[in-house]
């Protein structure tokens, strides 16, 4: 009747942009991330046959309308396959810094998923949690797994084989994940309205489609051979072509500031002095560098003298679901 779960954010190192299918969140594109250690959020879910709506709470605040009816919204779902139909009270804690640009909905969605299947008796594991997550926010079908994770797109129109597997537990392989805020005062363009419009509007979306199934196949090589140059080049070159499909929309849009492009020349200073460390963006201004942990210092000295650099959060390979 109570189940409380809890979970990690992801970082895309192979982008997810574009859906197939906006109601099942399918995506058109497969991809590939890491689940960090340091960002999760905590959720409690508990079904009561005496409430008549459900409510919401999130960092000990009653949430609003519009984001208690988003929890509904994921509730009915796992409702639908539980066949119980009682309304629930769900608390949330997100310990991801409000100022780190970071999606909560990744790991809110996954906690959610693990939560409220778990409380209304349902023993979902892996690959169905991992498709009930996805229905929530695309991305957090990825946070039900620790270390390097895959979302394999599928090819169903049901979404029955659209879900995430494990290809690296969290021990196998340490690399330094530096995610740097800057100041942003830009209205925020969400990625799913970001995405549709890429998809409907933009003549670079089909050369995206096309590189980045190779880049994911190359991505996947070199986490099998633990070639960190090889990573780092694809998941930054990766990076930058998911960005170049918005600039080909109509109306086109950027998610990029002048500090985005100041902290990408200073990591490219860096490579040209042998240390090897790569970029990659989601969509907002924020920058997160990826190195070996031997390097970590190095690149961290280095970005905290950039002026527009506010904080630095650096962050490991985390784990997966947990219940507690
Ligand atoms: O899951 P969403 O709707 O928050 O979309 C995530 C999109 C990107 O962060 C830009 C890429 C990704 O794969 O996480």
């Amino acid at each position: 009747m109570k189940a409380t779960a809890k979970a990690h954010t992801n970082i895309a190192l192979i982008k997810y942009w574009g859906k197939r299918n906006e109601e099942l969140i399918l995506p058109t594109n497969s991809s590939l991330s890491i689940t960090l250690d340091r960002f999760y959020t905590e959720t409690t879910v508990e079904f009561n046959e005496q409430l008549t709506s459900d409510s919401f709470y999130l960092n000990g605040e009653q949430a609003s309308e519009k984001e208690t009816l988003k929890v509904t919204k994921f509730l009915n779902l796992v409702r639908e396959l539980s066949g119980d139909t009682r309304h629930a009270t769900v608390s949330s804690t997100n310990h991801v810094p409000t100022a780190a640009g970071f999606a909560s909905s990744a790991s809110g969605y996954a906690a959610l998923a693990a939560a409220a299947s778990k409380a209304s008796g349902l023993q979902l594991e892996g690959e169905e949690l991992s498709k009930l997550a996805r229905r929530g926010s695309g991305s957090a079908c990825r946070s039900i797994y620790g270390g390097f994770v895959e979302w394999q797109k599928g090819t169903k129109d049901d979404g029955s084989d659209s879900y995430a597997v494990p290809i690296l537990e969290q021990e196998a392989w340490d690399l330094s994940i530096l995610s740097v805020m800057i100041e942003s005062k830009q209205k925020k363009i969400l990625s799913r309205e970001g995405m549709k419009r890429t998809v409907e509007t933009s003549p670079f979306y089909d050369g995206w489609l096309k590189a980045t199934e190779e880049e994911l196949q190359i991505a996947k090589k070199a986490i099998e051979k633990r070639d960190f140059e090889l990573l780092g080049e694809t998941l930054e070159k990766n990076a930058f072509k998911m960005h170049a499909t918005t600039l080909g929309a109509d109306p086109p849009f950027f998610y990029w500031q002048p500090a985005t492009l100041e902290i990408i020349d200073y990591v490219q200073q860096l490579r040209s002095q042998g240390v090897l460390a790569y970029v990659t963006i989601d969509a907002g201004p924020n920058v997160k560098v990826i190195c070996e942990p031997k390097d970590e210092q190095k690149v961290y000295q280095t970005l905290s003298e950039i002026d527009s650099v506010k904080e630095i959060f650096v962050c490991h390979p985390g784990p997966g679901i947990s219940y507690l």
